[in-house]
């Protein structure tokens, strides 16, 4: 079995300065390094299923400049369809710039770009694209009402909706939620769209306010919510069942698209008909691997690497 994913989302070129640590404001530090890496949470998300055996099409714009060019050219590559991904003239395709720390972590600030002429007429245009998915695997890099426009059709038409509520916005309309199977927020995205107080100790959110964040989301209809945690797992809340996932140690080196990984790869694993739980476990490994390499879409793992660890999980199980 291999169903159909369709990503819609955005397409980014990353500038990734490497530092000792990040600065404060009004500070001003010396760089170890600039990378230019292939980037875009959507762009991620597709590869990331892609690698890991999903059959994927993207939808999505860039600029009729070299970075669209490049972009396009590696969704190519790795067999995801982009015969109808839109090449805007005059504009630039979308620019994040990286920050990564020695420590790994990271924080990121985009320029839209091309990203913002995914807009609802585009979307109308492609909308029988959705009809031919099973999957619809979104984020919120590109304009809310063609984001909104492309979750409601696709539930309408009985397809399974996921949403990485990446960047998360304060509010969502009031009717959005029940439109969605899998919201996969981390822990920072899902403060946001819960207007919780950070409370807990290193500017990390404790079990009990993730439970109260994710279980508020589900009562206005999400299906299954997904906290990514990073280095600590993820919790999975439906209606009455919790269920919490140990995370992989590894060495960490640049945490950039982790979530994207995930995302991409647990889409990947229920499109290859693995269960909740299994897709969950495989999202968590494919996420580990990628954190070990450099990059966003170049550290995304490859299925068999993300099987051998699986593989090596059970023999220690045993
Ligand atoms: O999630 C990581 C991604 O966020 C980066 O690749 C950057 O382009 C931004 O979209």
């Amino acid at each position: 079995m291999n169903k159909r994913i369709l990503v819609i989302g955005s397409m980014n070129m990353d500038m990734t300065v490497k530092l000792r640590a990040l600065p404060k404001v009004g500070e001003t530090v010396l760089a170890q390094e600039i990378l230019y890496n292939l980037g875009g949470k959507g762009a991620n998300q597709a590869c990331a299923a892609a690698r890991l055996g999903g059959n994927v099409k993207m939808l999505g714009c860039v600029g009729d400049d070299d970075f669209g060019k490049k972009q396009l050219a590696a969704l190519k590559q790795l067999g995801v369809d982009v015969s109808e991904i839109r090449i805007v003239t005059g504009v630039s395709t979308g620019t994040a710039v990286v920050c990564v720390e020695e420590s790994g972590s990271n924080c990121i600030m985009v320029e839209q770009g091309a990203n913002f002429k995914c807009d609802e007429t585009y979307m109308r245009e492609v909308g029988e694209t959705i009809l031919e998915s099973d999957f619809l695997l979104v984020q919120m890099e590109i304009p809310q009402e063609s984001l909104f426009w492309a979750i409601r059709y696709a539930h309408a038409e009985g397809k399974c909706v996921v949403l990485n509520p990446a960047p998360a916005p304060e509010t969502m309309p009031d009717d959005i939620y029940a439109n969605i199977d899998y919201l996969i927020p981390n822990e920072i995205e899902l403060l946001k769209l819960t207007g919780q107080e950070l409370k807990a100790m290193n500017g990390q959110m404790g079990w009990e306010e993730i439970g109260k964040g994710a279980r508020e989301i589900l009562s206005q209809g999400v299906r299954t919510v997904i906290v990514t945690l990073g280095e600590n797992g993820c919790g999975v809340f439906q209606k009455g069942w919790e269920e919490y996932y140990n995370g992989v140690a590894v060495d960490t080196v640049d945490t950039t698209g982790a979530g994207d990984c995930f995302a991409g790869a647990f889409v990947a694993g229920l499109a290859q008909g693995m269960t909740e739980a299994e897709a969950v476990q495989f999202a968590l490994y494919a996420s580990a691997l990628s954190v070990t390499r450099q990059g966003a879409q170049a550290s995304l793992p490859e299925k068999w690497e993300v099987e051998r660890e699986l593989q090596e999980l059970k023999r220690m199980q045993a």
